[in-house]
């Protein structure tokens, strides 16, 4: 840290070090929410052997460890196919797959344990670095691994018979469980142990899936060569639900190695883990950007929440005055008459469930300047502090991006620390539209509030 303060000469010609470091603070500050939430959670982080054998292993530890120092409990997943593929070519054997998982034969099993030992020791040596001048000093991560997957034959499908080619049976997550709350990260090969005392060969999606779902792990997260699932239109799609994995799989049109992935994710959000991420490993830090950044790199997968958040239709008016109108009589919000809630109706989001409405918001944009009015929040006090309130003020701010507007404001009397908690910033009267300026009450003295989206 240089505290000296610059000499006037130096001040001339050098960079605006000032602004570089209040950008710096203000980079750290806005991490730190994630930071506090992710803290004593629990990650099953999935590593292929494709992404160590591009040489990215490296800088993933080095962000693992980044993630371990913060408190995060970590378990890495490890792949090895093309590093299996690898060997069995050398040998002259031929590569077998069915239906996405490969057909190990005892000489494809002898592959996959040298393969698992080669990447476990090359994970652990990486894992053990700590030159000073490097992201990895004073890591110190200790790494535990051993016969902690139990395994049974996937056995004979549809007249294929699978060999040594295993399905996770049991995950030992009592001892799991010790070695994280003790401060170490856990590595996992795709190998598994049968009673009888042999080996299986596992996928690692599927190794990752189960052992998130045992531990109840707070996220899932995939590297994929491919990235995350696309839309029709080719763009990245951030958050998918269940249900829409479910469609997308039934659908058929995803690339093998994607829906391959996708249902071993979705299986783990079905099984009570609360978000799964696919993400790519071709783009460096991408488990920091996916993490770190409202807008990942990645594709979520979000357990299915009961409530559905959607657009409001002329059949929503009765529904969002109820809502609003208790709010309105303690002059929580402002009075809106029924002509005018049906006029714009367009402009609410609300959350419904089984047919009622128990949360509404609504956008109103003033493209000329690039900024939207979020009005009209409410949550129904019964099901208030569930995160109604967040799902209502991220979908507006989609709405808003996708309306090509830089900022949102509010205006509020009662509710300021609500929106600060959630990144708006105090503003002034004059920073509203000029529009909007106009019809500021200033009676009612509401504060204004506004985000950069
Ligand atoms: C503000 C409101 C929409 C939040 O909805 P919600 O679904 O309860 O919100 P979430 O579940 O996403 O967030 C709950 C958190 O907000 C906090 N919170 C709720 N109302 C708050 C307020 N007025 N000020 C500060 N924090 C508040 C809760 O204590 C809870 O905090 P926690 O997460 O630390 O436990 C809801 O309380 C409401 O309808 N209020 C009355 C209408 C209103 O004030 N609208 C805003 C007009 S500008």
């Amino acid at each position: 840290m240089n505290t000296a303060a610059p000499t006037p000469a130096a001040a001339d010609d050098a960079p605006d070090t000032s602004a570089d470091e209040a950008r710096f603070v203000a980079w750290l500050r806005q991490v730190a929410p994630y930071i506090h939430a992710f803290r004593g959670k629990t990650f099953v982080v999935a590593i292929p052997g494709e992404l160590i054998q591009a040489g990215r292993l490296n800088a993933l530890v080095q962000d693992l460890s980044l993630l371990h120092a913060m408190g995060m409990h970590i378990v890495v997943v490890h792949g090895s196919r093309p590093q299996v593929n690898e060997q069995l070519r050398l040998r002259g054997v031929e590569i077998q797959y069915a239906e996405g998982l490969r057909i190990t034969d005892p000489v494809a099993l002898e592959c996959a344990k040298e393969a698992s030992g080669e990447i476990r020791l090359d994970l652990e040596a990486a894992f053990s670095q700590g030159l000073p001048n490097t992201p990895m000093a004073h890591a110190a991560v200790r790494v535990v691994s051993g016969n902690l997957v139990m395994a049974r034959p996937v056995g004979i499908v549809d007249g294929v018979d699978y060999q040594h080619t295993g399905l996770v049976r049991k995950i030992d997550v009592p001892t799991i469980r010790f070695a994280l709350d003790s401060g170490a990260l856990v590595l996992l090969s795709p190998l598994g142990y049968s009673p009888t005392g042999e080996a299986f060969n596992l996928s690692m999606e599927d190794l990752a899936a189960s052992t998130a779902t045992a531990l109840d792990a707070d996220k899932l997260i995939v590297l994929a060569e491919a990235g995350g699932i696309e839309g029709p239109d080719g763009s990245l799609r951030g958050e998918i639900s269940e249900a829409e994995a479910k469609q997308l799989l039934e659908s058929g049109t995803l690339e093998p190695a994607t829906a391959f992935t996708l249902r071993h994710a979705l299986r783990a959000c079905e099984g009570g883990v609360a978000r799964a991420h696919i993400i790519p490993f071709g783009i460096d830090g991408s488990v920091l950007l996916e993490l770190f950044r409202h807008d990942g790199v990645g594709t979520m997968l979000v357990e299915e929440t009961l409530e559905a958040v959607r657009e409001a239709g002329p059949d929503d008016v009765g529904g969002v005055l109820a809502l609003i109108r208790p709010l309105e009589d303690d002059g929580t919000l402002v009075r809106r008459d029924r002509g005018l809630i049906e006029r714009e109706i367009g402009n609410f989001t609300v959350i419904e469930h089984d047919g009622v409405i128990f949360g509404c918001a609504a956008l109103y944009a003033f493209p000329s300047e690039a900024i939207g009015e979020m009005a009209c929040l409410a949550v129904n006090p019964q099901t208030q502090n569930r995160g109604d309130g967040e799902r209502l003020l991220k979908r507006i701010e989609q709405r808003a991006r996708a309306a090509g507007l830089k900022r949102l404001f509010v205006l509020t009397t009662r509710t300021m620390h609500w929106f600060l908690k959630r990144g708006f910033v105090l503003a002034s009267v004059d920073q509203l539209p000029r529009e909007r300026q106009g019809l500021y009450n200033w009676q009612r003295k509401s504060l204004v509030l506004i985000k950069h989206l």
